[in-house]
């Protein structure tokens, strides 16, 4: 039930501490990785990653990506299902194949995993229910442990699946000792403040409620961000789409001057992720240029940014990731509050399903 909430979009959002303690637990044991899912000889003879997934799914194997290398320094490339499982890919025999699924019903997912086993491919699913077709198909299934997942636009599911993709890269860097102890240990140190930076207050909720009218009307939104923040920056955008049917387009900060700068004018907004912990100077600079082709900008970062229209404080804090979570959480009241605004029916948006089980 909504427990006093006004959608399970909402009450969801306000889980995502709670399940995130579900998703590490036992899995984060001192300064080591522990998953119980693979057996001890699972990662022998992978050199090579390769995600697929559909939707939000795809957004958080995009984040995994520059964790993978980063963190593991193992090559990691991710692709749209649907767009895999019509090429004729080249699959090498020491890639790990990974699907991710809410539902692990998602047929262009199901479809590309089996497309990977046919040729021969070790197969690992990231997915929230077990017993699903995705988890029965691969050799091997981590659980997200996010609860059931009611509201059609997806929230902790992706807050959880990004979290097992983390600690999957970083049990891949120790079991294959290409992660330094002292890395391994910042990062489980990071890992666990984040149900911390996950948690709703009262006063950013308020502040969501206030901002949300000025982002009704427009051309269209621009979500920018760069390295993690770019796929958060496409889930940001998606979340918008799906639930206020406003346009929005996730887009790297980078980028920008290479064409959609263009369209930039005051209908134009412009929510910017600006990590302290990451490329700041360089985001910064991107979102100055928006600024003088008169963009309305709504800046989100630890750190107070004069051009900014519209500011939203998230905490200083000392890991990129924690950053991320912490902006997600703020992306996704945004939608909340914007769609609740346009009278729109948050759960069950027009045109979707929650399951989509045909191509
Ligand atoms: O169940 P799945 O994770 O495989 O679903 C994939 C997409 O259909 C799903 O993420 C969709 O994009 C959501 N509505 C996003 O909020």
């Amino acid at each position: 039930q909504k427990e006093g909430y006004r959608f399970f979009m909402e009450k969801e959002i306000y889980e995502q501490s709670y399940v995130m303690i579900e998703t590490m637990m036992g899995r984060v044991l001192d300064e080591n990785i522990i998953l119980d899912e693979l057996d001890k000889d699972f990662l022998d003879g992978i050199n090579a990653i390769k995600i697929c997934a559909c939707g939000t799914s795809y957004h958080s194997a995009l984040t995994a990506a520059y964790l993978f290398e980063r963190l593991a320094k193992i090559r990691c490339d991710v692709e749209i299902a649907s767009e895999f499982r019509y090429k004729e890919p080249l699959l090498g025999q020491d890639t790990l194949f990974i699907t991710i699924s809410q539902s692990g019903e998602t047929a262009d997912t199901l479809e590309a995993l089996k497309m990977a086993k046919r040729a021969g491919l070790k197969s690992l699913s990231i997915c929230n229910v077990d017993n699903s077709s995705i988890v029965r198909e691969s050799d091997a299934a981590i659980l997200t442990r996010a609860g059931i997942e009611k509201g059609v636009a997806s929230t902790k599911a992706f807050a959880t699946q990004t979290m097992v993709l983390w600690m999957l890269a970083l049990y891949v860097g120790q079991e294959k000792a290409t992660i330094a102890p002292e890395v391994l240990k910042t990062e489980i140190d990071a890992m666990r403040h984040t149900p911390k930076a996950l948690t709703v207050t009262d006063e950013l909720h308020a502040k969501l409620h206030r901002l949300s009218k000025r982002y009704l009307h427009g051309h269209g939104f621009f979500f920018i961000g760069r390295d993690i923040f770019f796929p958060l920056a496409l889930e940001g955008a998606l979340k918008l789409k799906e639930i206020s049917y406003l346009h929005a387009e996730g887009y790297p900060a980078g980028e920008m001057k290479h064409g959609p700068i263009a369209l930039a004018d005051a209908e134009l907004f412009t929510i910017a992720l600006m990590p302290k912990t990451m490329h700041y100077e360089k985001i910064k600079s991107n979102v100055e240029e928006l600024s003088a082709r008169d963009a309305t900008i709504c800046a989100i970062s630890p750190e107070p940014f004069d051009l900014a229209d519209d500011f939203i404080q998230t905490q200083y804090c000392t890991h990129p990731m924690i950053e991320f979570f912490e902006m997600m959480v703020v992306t996704q009241l945004l939608a909340l509050e914007i769609s609740i605004r346009l009278g729109n029916d948050v759960d069950m948006p027009r045109n979707l399903a929650k399951s989509v089980t045909v191509e």
